[in-house]
């Protein structure tokens, strides 16, 4: 058959508009031949929302795909060539809990870091392997891009739990390399290489090469001077300490503030949720009104609403990944892949984020030279703190559960560490099936 099966897997996200407009952008390289909508009984009202607003713009495109609606992972997966999973364990009310019990127990509360990202490992990936299962049955040729959250961790345990191909996504590195871009005053960041290695939400800008030139010291000084315009919408700006980054060398994501500023991103964070509420909290807010305006029967194009949201560029960067491994485009992209040697002193089989080189048979990644001493270690720790999570995701053994938490640097011990967690297991019960059993 002519054309490509793609499926996406949580589609009621406000984020399935810009995947979307992705596909529009490539219909010249990426020829879709039916598109199917996967969600949950919850996500039903959502995705026909997305569904309609999705024919609309495909019409106002002169696309002619056709656009199926599905509660059922069976029908969709069957043949399919590409599928994009981005769903959320638990929805929004499960992203605020993590947010809260975790402020409850003077801990920073997110989503990926921390007690939240554990939590919501915990809840997610005994689904993505679900699903890795099925489409080892149903569509086993088929490229699992994976941007549901942890991205890391969950990219890493399909990668080891089964045979399925899979690439991870993040947006933070698309969202660095468009404020490189503007720091150098460069408008198309194909111009410049950046490299980047680490884990997801943990990476760190090694090289910025251009013109012939390494421009990583000029973007560190300009960074420095306190405008940093690398930071997505969801994480506080707050300006890196004097000279660190000139004294490391390399440019920490926007994410590793919760790392090397953490008393300063609690204090922001409690203030945020004793005010204007937890950042899930916000995202409930800014999600109701996205949805109004895709409702609208007259909308026929990603609103600039959605620019609000921390994951934008996501979903562009998906569509430009299957285009890149459908069409052998060997271009340099940054994801989430097995390591094999590209960062020394992590073990080949894990998963790590880095710059590759996107061919039809996956990504090769690039080489990256070695971490000073501080950096490896700390990177060694989390990716301790990753495989343990893992590893009591899909056993639903405590004491594997505590051994991940407490060498993870924002997760507090002792009895605030016990409390914490008796209280996520017990509030994510339904969630996390796997430590009820192993009681
Ligand atoms: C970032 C991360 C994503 C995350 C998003 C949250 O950019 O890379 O992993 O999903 O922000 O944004 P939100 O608007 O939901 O807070």
């Amino acid at each position: 058959m002519k054309g490509l099966k793609l499926v996406v897997i949580g589609a009621g996200s406000s984020y399935t508009p810009e995947l979307m407009e992705g596909i529009i952008k490539r219909q010249n390289e990426f020829p879709i031949r039916e598109l199917w909508l996967v969600d949950i009984e919850d996500g039903r009202e959502k995705m026909a929302i997305i569904a309609g607003l999705t024919r609309r713009m495909l019409e106002k495109n002169g696309l002619d795909i056709p656009v199926y609606e599905t509660l059922d992972r069976t029908e969709a997966l069957t043949g399919a060539d590409f599928v994009c999973s981005q769903f959320r364990a638990g929805c929004l009310e499960a992203r605020i809990s993590d947010e809260r019990i975790s402020l409850k127990y003077d801990m920073i509360g997110q989503e990926t870091n921390g007690l939240g990202g554990f939590a919501n490992a915990c809840r997610t990936i005994p689904i993505a392997l679900a699903i890795a299962k099925e489409m080892e049955q149903l569509c086993p040729d088929a490229w699992l891009l994976n941007f549901t959250n942890p991205s890391g961790m969950v990219t890493e345990a399909i990668l080891k739990y089964s045979k399925v191909k899979t690439v991870g996504l993040c947006n933070v590195p698309v969202i660095m390399q468009k404020g490189i871009a503007s720091a150098l005053g460069i408008s198309d960041i194909n111009e410049f290489i950046m490299q980047v290695a680490g884990l997801n939400h943990f990476i760190f800008a090694r090289h910025i090469f251009h013109e012939g030139k390494d421009k990583l010291p000029q973007v560190i000084e300009l960074i420095s001077e306190g405008n940093d315009p690398l930071v997505p919408k969801n994480i506080p700006p707050f300006k890196w300490p004097d000279r660190l980054l000139a004294n490391m060398g390399m440019i920490p994501c926007p994410y590793l503030r919760y790392y090397y500023m953490s008393d300063d991103m609690y204090r922001q964070e409690l203030g945020e949720a004793q005010g204007e509420g937890t950042r899930g909290e916000i995202v409930k807010e800014l999600e109701r009104e996205l949805f109004e305006i895709y409702r609208n029967p007259e909308l026929a194009e990603k609103p600039k609403a959605l620019e609000g949201r921390g994951g934008q560029y996501y979903s562009d960067a998906a569509c430009e990944l299957m285009s890149a491994i459908y069409n052998d485009k060997r271009i340099i992209m940054h994801v989430n892949t097995r390591n094999d040697g590209a960062i020394a002193g992590l073990p080949d089989d894990c998963a790590v984020e880095v710059s590759s080189m996107i061919t039809r048979s996956g990504p090769m990644p690039l080489n990256v030279e070695p971490f000073p001493e501080d950096v490896l270690r700390l990177i060694q720790l989390m990716k301790s703190f990753e495989q343990l999570t893992i590893e009591a995701a899909i056993s639903g053994n405590r004491y594997t559960a505590w051994r991940a938490l407490v060498i993870n640097p924002l997760v507090k011990s002792g009895q605030l560490l016990e409390n914490a967690l008796d209280e996520v297991i017990e509030h994510n019960k339904a969630l996390m099936p796997a430590f009820q059993r192993n009681k």
